[in-house]
């Protein structure tokens, strides 16, 4: 073995073996195609070129991965040569066999690097994927080119629409790789394939020079059409769908140099685009928030068991979701009748998937077989963490960590699951407040990717630690959130619902709200979300509040009034919506416009229209508003903290990035011009946050508070 070519910062590496170039790529932790990389690559193939005694050349990834594509970082500053088409090219144009021996993730440019080479060898970890949709991008390097060309246009449409990963198996019936090889070792086994194919003579194969599965114009055309028409109706507001079909008819129509040429204007077209922006920027904060304090100075407690208290929907969404994880748990709940319930509770999820052919039955069996229930406390002594989920009532919850306090074995963590009470009251309860956190799952829990990680004034570093352990265990997002009423989610949803209420009073009908707001991006408005989640719940909070709430805010009564008749939302038929026969999709019903009207004249409210621009406008300023205010009382360690919150538990649009982001695009200055505008009419409702005044005055964004310290 020789050492031939080193690129600059040595991330391409190239040796020659036995007359095969091994051109090596070491750009931890996934070798994106940074510009070094692109660099080694254009150089490598120079150098394989030139060199009389290479015969062939082998791409390998060194570490985790192939490649998992375009340094997303990069995106969005200016670009540096060689662009990745051109290395693509200069891959497939080698005059010499080029092969990749792929392991672990080749997503992307990863992949588009494969489908340039002339063969490729697929070992069992490999996952193969062009994923850009979900970053608002499309393949841009030959992907849309080659893939359907390898594929078929059906099946690397759906590929690139869905931005799903095949594994070696399927990626070898799809026809993207030639061949699978058992093993782990990416450079044995590509050298032992290339030289296979030099045994026999294997020409160089430059996927672009064939139709392949596109030789059947016709049935290709018919494919792409369907995909067309479903793509236009279920792309909902995305960019980046509509064009992919797009240079998909641009690889049937165009003679290859043209189909690429088109796919890039498209590429640069979304990467242009806003979209573009907020779903990089979901991207990153998704893998941000788990880097907190606590988690980088402490190690985390060992969980090999969980406990949880209340068989309800959230202790039985909380167990199924530890089940999954492959943990054993262990419920507990007042009585027989209770724990009976309990376990229904949890069955009943696994008797859906059964049902759907989506479990085996021996494998619910299996899963059943780690659930124990009980009804005594002596039988959680040895569990390692405990979730307790019982009603929202304080004095309740203070009696069962009472409980927990006697019966637990020491260093045992123990969780609420509380939406909004108190958590360091909770651990005062206990002699061992140190061990006391919080762990807000969202409904329902075991599907729900949000997991709010509560951090109270006495809890010790490690306990954090551990509950950010648990959210990876459990595939959850974890976000670190401080004590306060309804952290970071709640707390901001109150103040936005409280615009959307006074929108309502003012001249907004419920369904022109929820039409702006599904019209944002979300796929429910919040009237819709109050009607599935029942009107009872916001209703017993607003009574509990009553008491504390300022006489000089402006109260809206409409929800109430609605309760009143017992109109809970779809669990009773009614709510803001009729629900026909337990139709999922609520009608607008009269009688609840006659009850807003009802409230306006009784208030003297003079209604007046509001367009979807207005409303949208206000329900973000109020929640951009708050969640300044959440950031900067730390509940929020980061803006993009409140970003997932919003985009993992609350449905916000993905592609806008979160409300924070979404703030830092419309410009800070011109959403402070909004409130201080709303705020002539009722000026304690929006007072203008600290923050964000401050951020204006010194021209600064939200995500300059986002970079690490
Ligand atoms: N560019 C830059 N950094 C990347 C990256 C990329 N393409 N992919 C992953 N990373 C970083 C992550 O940010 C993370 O950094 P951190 O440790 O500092 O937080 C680190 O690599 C590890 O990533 P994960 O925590 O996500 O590790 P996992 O093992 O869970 O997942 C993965 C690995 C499946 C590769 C996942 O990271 C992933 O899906 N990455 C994105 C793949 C992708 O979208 N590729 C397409 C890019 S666009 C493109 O190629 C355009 C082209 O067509 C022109
Ligand atoms: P639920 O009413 O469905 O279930 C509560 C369960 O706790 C009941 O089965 C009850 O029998 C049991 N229980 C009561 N006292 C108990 C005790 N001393 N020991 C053992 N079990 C006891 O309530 P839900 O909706 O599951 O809520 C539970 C907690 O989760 C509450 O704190 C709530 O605020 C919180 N939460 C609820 C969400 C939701 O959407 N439902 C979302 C996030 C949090």
């Amino acid at each position: 073995m020789r050492v031939i070519l080193q690129s600059p910062a040595s991330v391409v590496r190239s040796t020659l073996q036995d007359g095969v170039q091994l051109v090596s790529i070491h750009n931890p932790p996934v070798n994106a195609l940074g510009a070094a990389v692109r660099q080694g690559l254009m150089a490598a193939i120079a150098q394989a070129e030139a060199d009389a005694h290479v015969k062939a050349v082998l791409i390998v990834g060194d570490g985790r991965a192939f490649i998992a594509g375009a340094d997303i970082r990069e995106f969005g500053k200016p670009p540096v040569a060689p662009a990745l088409p051109e290395v693509c090219q200069r891959i497939e144009s080698c005059s010499k066999p080029v092969v990749a021996a792929i392991h672990g993730a080749a997503l992307g440019g990863g992949l588009e690097v494969a489908l340039s080479a002339h063969y490729r060898l697929a070992l069992p970890s490999a996952q193969l994927g062009l994923p850009e949709v979900l970053l608002g991008l499309l393949p841009g390097s030959g992907g849309t080119q080659r893939a359907p060309r390898l594929m078929g246009v059906k099946a690397a449409t759906e590929l690139m629409l869905s931005g799903k990963h095949l594994n070696a198996q399927a990626a070898l019936a799809a026809g993207l790789v030639d061949v699978v090889v058992e093993g782990d070792d990416p450079v044995a086994a590509g050298l032992a394939y290339v030289r296979e194919l030099l045994a026999r003579q294997a020409p160089v194969r430059p996927t672009s020079a064939q139709a392949g599965r596109l030789a059947d114009k016709a049935a290709a055309q018919a494919e792409l059409d369907v995909l067309r028409a479903d793509t236009a109706k279920a792309a909902r507001g995305l960019f980046s769908p509509l064009k992919i079909i797009d240079c998909v008819q641009a690889a049937l129509d165009l003679p290859f140099d043209q189909g690429m040429q088109f796919e890039r204007a498209q590429f640069l077209a979304c990467l242009e685009s806003p979209q573009r922006a907020g779903l990089i920027h979901a991207f990153f904060a998704e893998r941000e928030v788990a880097k907190v304090p606590e988690a980088k100075a402490a190690v985390p407690r060992p969980i090999t068991s969980i406990a949880v208290i209340g068989g309800g929907t959230m202790g039985a969404g909380i167990t199924v979701s530890a089940l999954d994880a492959g943990l054993p748990v262990t419920m507990i709940e007042r009585d027989a009748e209770s724990i009976a319930r309990g376990r229904a509770h949890v069955e009943k999820v696994y008797d859906a998937l059964v049902a759907k052919g989506r479990m085996a039955p021996e494998a619910k069996a299996a899963t059943m077989a780690r659930y124990t229930g009980s009804t005594r406390y002596e039988d959680i002594g040895s569990a390692d963490l405990v979730i307790e989920a019982v009603f929202e009532d304080i004095e309740v919850k203070k009696a069962v960590f009472r409980e927990l306090d006697r019966g637990c074995k020491p260093g045992a963590v123990l969780a609420t699951n509380t939406s909004y009470l108190d958590i360091d009251a909770i651990a005062a309860a206990t002699a061992r407040p140190q061990d006391v956190i919080g762990l807000h799952f969202f409904s329902p829990a075991n599907i729900m990717k949000l997991l709010e990680i509560v951090v109270p004034a006495r809890v010790s570093a490690d306990v954090v630690a551990t509950a950010f352990e648990l959210a990876k265990r459990l595939k959850k997002v974890p976000v670190r959130a401080g004590v306060c009423d309804g952290f970071i989610g709640n707390r901001i949803l109150a103040v936005y619902k409280q615009a959307a209420d006074y929108l309502m009073e003012d001249g907004a009908s419920p369904y022109e709200i929820d039409a702006a707001v599904r019209g944002f991006g979300y796929p429910m408005g919040p009237f819709q979300v109050t009607d599935l989640a029942g009107g009872d719940i916001g209703w017993a909070t607003r009574k509990r509040r009553a008491a504390t709430r300022d006489p000089k805010a402006r109260y809206v009564e409409i929800a109430d009034r609605i309760c009143e008749r017992g109109w809970f939302g779809q669990k009773t038929g009614r709510g803001f919506y009729l629900y026909p026969e337990g139709a999922r999709v609520g009608q607008p019903d009269p009688e609840v416009q006659a009850i807003v009207d009802a409230e306006r004249a009784r208030k003297g409210v003079v209604p007046r229209p509001f367009s979807a621009d207005e409303i949208m406008r206000r329900y973000m300023a109020a929640m951009v508003n708050e969640g300044a205010k959440v950031v900067a009382e730390g509940i929020a360690l980061r803006p993009l903290d409140v970003d997932v919150t919003f985009l993992s538990g609350y449905g916000f649009p993905r592609f806008r990035g979160g409300p924070m982001k979404w703030a830092d695009m419309q410009g800070l200055d011109k959403v402070l011009a909004d409130i201080r505008e709303f705020a002539q009419d009722d000026p304690l409702f929006w007072k203008p946050a600290a923050l964000l005044e401050q951020l204006v005055a010194e021209g600064r964004n939200f995500d300059s508070l986002n970079q690490p310290a």
